[in-house]
């Protein structure tokens, strides 16, 4: 799915800091919890969440746009987070991760990130980005289309048709 960037107005969720290359672990914990039974649940252990975390800040996807990237932090634990990073072959920013752990779920904070991610974007003068969902995933399929991400590139607000 792609979305258009325009200018926004979003605060971050309370708690939020920008990702950093030292959370693979923190975003590890939260990765395996969010993922547990869902959709894309493939089996993975805590250990294989952790690794996954950090080979993906390390730039397993592409290079994370660390700046872009937030996580929601509630006691020292990660409780939300997205990271985003750039698609060489696209040349626009890849949403490779958006997690909430299920006992945060439902209170708008995914939402929330991706909105102040978005806008981190746009200011670094981004005009487009993308992602891509497992059909049937309903809770971030809805989320996505909310924030007008579409199957089809270069649509939305402020593009002409
Ligand atoms: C997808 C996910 C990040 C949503 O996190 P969240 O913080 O609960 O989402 P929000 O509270 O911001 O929800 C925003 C909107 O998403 C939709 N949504 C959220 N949970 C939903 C659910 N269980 N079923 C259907 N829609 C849902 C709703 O449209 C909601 O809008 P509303 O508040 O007006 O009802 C979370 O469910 C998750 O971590 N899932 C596992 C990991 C995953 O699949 N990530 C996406 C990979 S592409």
């Amino acid at each position: 799915m792609y979305k258009t960037l325009e200018p926004l107005h979003a605060l971050p969720p309370e708690g939020s800091r920008p990702v950093t290359t030292a959370d693979g672990e923190l975003l590890g914990h939260l990765m395996y919890h969010s993922y547990l039974g869902t959709i894309d649940y493939d089996g993975e252990t805590l250990d294989q969440a952790i690794q996954e975390m950090s080979e993906t800040l390390t730039g397993k996807y592409g290079k994370v746009n660390f700046p872009a990237s937030l996580a929601v932090i509630d006691g020292g634990t990660a409780v939300a987070a997205v990271i985003f990073v750039d698609h060489a072959k696209l040349g626009m920013p890849l949403l490779a991760f958006t997690m909430t752990h299920p006992k945060f779920q439902g209170r708008g904070l995914a939402q929330g990130l991706i909105t102040s991610c978005l806008r981190n974007l746009q200011e670094q003068a981004f005009a487009e980005c993308c992602l891509v969902v497992t059909k049937g995933n309903r809770p971030a399929e809805d989320i996505y289309k909310k924030l007008g991400f579409s199957l089809t590139r270069g649509t939305g607000p402020g593009v002409s048709p």
